[in-house]
């Protein structure tokens, strides 16, 4: 079976991205566009963004975590510490954080280092998690190889029963994580593929603006 893509293509006209109009601050501009995007619609998780990390043996891998916290310190995501990304942040911390916005034809990328959350920022945001969602954390192994479904589905009934009527202390290795961004990249789709790219790169505690070509 083949699949031939070529006819899949599109104009994008909704916006512009120039210098003038840019924020100082990349933390605020991404800020803007974080609103504009939500207000426009269209997407369900705006917040989702591709996290990248490089494994021990040099390998990259992006997967989808939340976003759940950004300020001038960072952006935030929560996760399980011994999980694939967590033993490849151990290693390396240098990450990327990237989104796509369709609904505003955008892409942002976010280049930085992860550093572990106190244990009492995770345990903070741990606290307000639906209770199904702190038992799912404890039940579950995150990346390592169950023998199948039925073992995770009995864990979590075991400690639902065990935690019916008391509250579910944080595993030791769920927590999140602030990534601290050295340069960022912020992408508007344009016609003629003549796209609008911004990248903001901290020099002496400054950022500078630069635009690449598309
Ligand atoms: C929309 C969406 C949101 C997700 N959010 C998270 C998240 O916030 N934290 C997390 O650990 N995994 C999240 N996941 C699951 C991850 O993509 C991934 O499967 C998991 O963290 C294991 O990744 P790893 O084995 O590379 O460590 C999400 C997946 C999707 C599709």
């Amino acid at each position: 079976m083949s699949h031939k893509l070529h006819e899949h293509r599109k104009s994008y006209q909704k916006g512009m991205l120039t210098k003038d109009q840019a924020a100082a601050d990349p933390v605020a501009q991404f800020g803007l566009w974080f609103e504009q995007v939500t207000q426009a619609s269209g997407i369900e998780e705006v917040n989702a963004m591709t996290l990248s990390t490089v494994d021990q043996q040099g390998y990259p891998r992006g997967r989808v975590v939340l976003l759940k916290h950004f300020d001038v310190r960072g952006f935030q995501f929560f996760t399980n510490y011994a999980s694939q990304k967590g033993l490849a942040i151990a290693a390396n911390p240098q990450v990327s954080l990237s989104f796509f916005w369709p609904n505003l034809e955008r892409q942002v990328h976010i280049k930085g280092k992860a550093e572990k959350l106190s244990q009492e920022e995770s345990q903070a945001y741990f606290a307000v998690r639906p209770k199904g969602s702190q038992i799912g954390a404890m039940a579950s192994p995150q990346s390592q190889v169950v023998e199948s479904r039925a073992f995770l589905e009995q864990t979590l009934s075991r400690l639902e029963q065990q935690y019916q009527s008391d509250p579910v202390p944080k595993p030791d290795n769920w927590g999140g994580y602030l990534v601290k961004p050295i340069e960022f990249e912020f992408w508007q789709g344009r016609e003629n593929r003549l796209h609008d790219r911004l990248r903001y790169t901290a020099v002496n505690d400054k950022w500078t603006i630069e635009r690449l070509a598309p």
